[in-house]
């Protein structure tokens, strides 16, 4: 069975981007291949972060994923820092990885052109993201565009390592993406990615609320000024939202309402916040129930660090011994 490792930021609560674009598929491969998923908190303390809510936000992270479905009986689902290997493999690898390649990735030039000093982890962050995936020898990787130079990589490194410490048979297998099915999902802004730090996201757990009044100044089709102006759907972040909520009677009707200017994107918004907040409402009431009981959410995560820790304490052995790390032997 192959085995695919993916790994999410600890941003706190999760939105409707990461769930479309990646949470959903994640519980769908957990019963087709061995999953291993994971919180990375080790990636987000990368300058400016906040300490004081870390905590909380690998918390939320972990409630949101277990209340969209991911298993602990059918996956591993652990908090990065909880595993000591990752940062050490990534401290091995480092020392075989080119400078003159990290410098190159795109998301590295993108974030340091923005700060006047740039840590040297955030050069790093794409090492960390290969130690995360070698570890567990993982074969799949469920990623979104963005990631594939980082994943390309990890294949590289894969292959260095493995031509430097295992030249006659490869220790590492060179990962494959898996990229998520799903188009990226734009934010409210109908603009960029839905991003948490854009502030442009519907969180996962809103009610119908909160999503009508976010809805409510989100952009729609810029040609449509007045509501007696007919509109184009295909052109309406709004209504690729219906299409990933919406029943297909519904996606049908809400198209020949905003063509005919039956409707004004208010009576289309509404519609859609009723939808959203209807899809969502088990994944919202199973979290409410994880949030009662945080002894249960610190058990499953306590449990998935265990079994991810027997696979990489294996690999790391492995690895030291390979490496001529002088290691006392096993007794
Ligand atoms: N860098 C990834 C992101 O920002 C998160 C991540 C860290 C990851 N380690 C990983 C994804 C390993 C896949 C595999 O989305």
């Amino acid at each position: 069975m192959p085995r695919v490792f993916s790994g999410i930021q600890p941003t706190g609560d999760l939105h409707i981007g990461n769930w479309l674009g990646a949470v959903r598929n994640w519980v769908t491969l957990q019963s087709e291949v061995e999953a291993i998923y994971s919180v990375v908190d080790l990636h987000s303390v990368i300058g400016g972060y906040d300490p004081g809510s870390l905590a909380s936000r690998t918390q939320d992270m972990a409630i949101g994923l277990l209340a969209a479905g991911i298993d602990p009986d059918r996956a591993i689902l652990f908090v990065q820092s909880h595993v000591p290997e990752h940062a050490e493999l990534q401290w091995l690898l480092t020392t075989l990885t080119p400078l003159g390649e990290l410098e190159r990735m795109t998301q590295f030039k993108d974030k340091s052109q923005r700060l006047e000093s740039i840590p040297a982890g955030l050069l790093c962050y794409p090492i960390l993201q290969a130690a995360d995936i070698l570890l567990y020898h993982a074969d799949q990787v469920p990623v979104g565009e963005d990631q594939a130079q980082h994943l390309e990589l990890t294949r590289e490194i894969a292959r260095r390592w493995n031509a430097a410490f295992a030249p006659k048979q490869p220790f590492f297998p060179e990962p494959q993406a898996l990229m998520t099915p799903a188009r990226r999902i734009l934010g409210l802004d109908g603009q960029a990615k839905m991003s948490k730090s854009l502030g442009n996201t519907i969180g996962l757990l809103e009610d119908e609320e909160a999503i009508g009044k976010k809805l409510r100044p989100a952009v729609t089709d810029p040609a449509r000024v007045t509501k007696r102006d007919p509109g184009d759907p295909t052109v309406c972040n709004i209504f690729t939202l219906h299409q990933h909520f919406s029943p297909p009677e519904t996606v049908a009707h809400v198209a020949q309402q905003c063509r005919s200017a039956g409707w004004g994107c208010l009576d289309c918004k509404k519609v859609l916040a009723e939808q959203i907040a209807g899809t969502l409402a088990p994944i919202r009431d199973r979290a409410g129930e994880l949030k009662a009981d945080p002894g249960r959410v610190e058990d499953a995560l306590r449990d998935g660090a265990a079994k991810a820790r027997t696979i990489a304490r294996e690999t790391m052995v492995e690895v030291r011994e390979r490496m001529g790390l002088w290691q006392p032997r096993r007794r």
